[in-house]
């Protein structure tokens, strides 16, 4: 009994199946439901008392040489077929294309504009969207009864009297102020909210830049030239001009012009028939705002400015509709693939 048994291992060990029906055919022999080994188990009964037990493991091993052979093989047949796999592999042929996407014109408008300030020596600060009554309005000595703060002109959060949505950058000024001392340089590009009804040419949420410059004996002439040189390098022109105008931060106050001129029925039509394209609002920090924020107004003065993004973006890429900005729709996207 015990040489058939030895004899049925030999064989297992020596099988060597080559092909997947092959294992199969090795499977059904000696690991299937009418397996060869089972009918082994059966001989017990014909042997001696004292030998059963021996022949009893020996018979077991037998089964678990077909179990380990059985693995074995199946793990090499496997990794064959994944040879043969690999002698498909085409290393000549042409990869997927990578398809670029295009940047949002927003972001290269703002791009072009924040370089051209860090050539002058600013860096970028950033506050948060949802901002606090203080930075928004008090610290930039907005009036209680400022209609801007009205409900009409804000979003508030909801059973909120004190946090909102910031309706301008200028905040952020607060924010570098009592955070930092003069000599302070900085611009602050970011998203703004204003409750107003959205058409073609105005937007609930849009993009401004703000700019401060803060150090001792900061003068008007500063940011008239600054701003000359902007308007030099963002619209080939250093032709501007500065209207008197009225922000509750900055006194005395101006708005900016920049001269695009009416040789063309574009220019014509975005001016109103003037050549002046309105750009920005700025002025000399207001020497109470730089006492809300600490900063001491008998050594220190500064100018302020904030610009739109939406709008330059427009006349750049000549684009009628501010919506079409926050839409999201590939077809107008995709048309800016070529600009970076
Ligand atoms: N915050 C003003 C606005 O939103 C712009 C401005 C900024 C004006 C800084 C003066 C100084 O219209």
């Amino acid at each position: 009994m015990f040489a058939k048994v030895k004899q049925l291992i030999e064989e297992i060990e020596a099988a060597s199946p080559k092909t997947k029906d092959e294992l199969e055919q090795f499977r059904i022999q000696y690991l299937g439901s009418k397996n060869v080994i089972k009918p082994l188990f059966g001989e017990i009964k014909n042997v001696p008392n004292e030998q059963k037990k021996e022949y009893g493991q020996f018979v077991n091993q037998a089964k678990e040489t077909a179990e380990r052979k059985f693995a074995e093989l199946q793990e090499a047949l496997e990794a064959a077929a994944g040879d043969a796999d690999a002698d498909l592999l085409d290393l000549t042929r042409p990869g997927e294309p990578l398809e670029l996407g295009s940047r949002h014109p927003i972001a290269t408008t703002l791009n072009r504009i924040v370089s051209i300030f860090q050539r002058m020596g600013f860096t970028v600060a950033e506050g948060p969207d949802i901002e606090d009554d203080w930075h928004n309005f008090t610290a930039m000595n907005t009036p209680e009864d400022h209609p801007a703060r009205d409900m009409q002109d804000t979003f508030y959060l909801q059973n909120s009297t004190e946090m909102l949505l910031r309706t301008h950058t200028s905040p952020v000024q607060a924010r570098v102020m009592t955070s930092q001392q003069p000599p302070i340089r900085i611009i602050a590009p970011g998203r703004v909210y204003r409750n107003e009804t959205i058409s073609a040419r105005s937007h609930a949420q849009f993009h401004q830049v703000e700019g401060l410059y803060v150090d001792e004996g900061v003068s008007f002439a500063d940011m008239k030239q600054t701003l000359m040189y902007f308007a030099q390098e963002m619209f080939g022109t250093p032709k501007i001009r500065l209207r008197p105008s009225y922000f509750p931060f900055t006194e005395p106050s101006a708005e900016m012009d920049v001269w695009i001129g009416m040789d063309n029925e574009k220019n014509y039509r975005l001016s109103k028939g003037t050549g002046w394209l309105e750009i920005l609002g700025c002025g000399m920090v207001d020497p109470k705002v730089l006492e809300n924020c600490g900063i001491d107004p008998e050594k220190y003065s500064g100018f302020a400015f904030g610009m739109g993004i939406e709008r330059q973006a427009m006349r750049l890429y000549d684009i009628h509709d501010i919506r079409l900005f926050f839409e999201n729709d590939v077809r107008f996207l995709k048309q800016f693939s070529a600009v970076i």
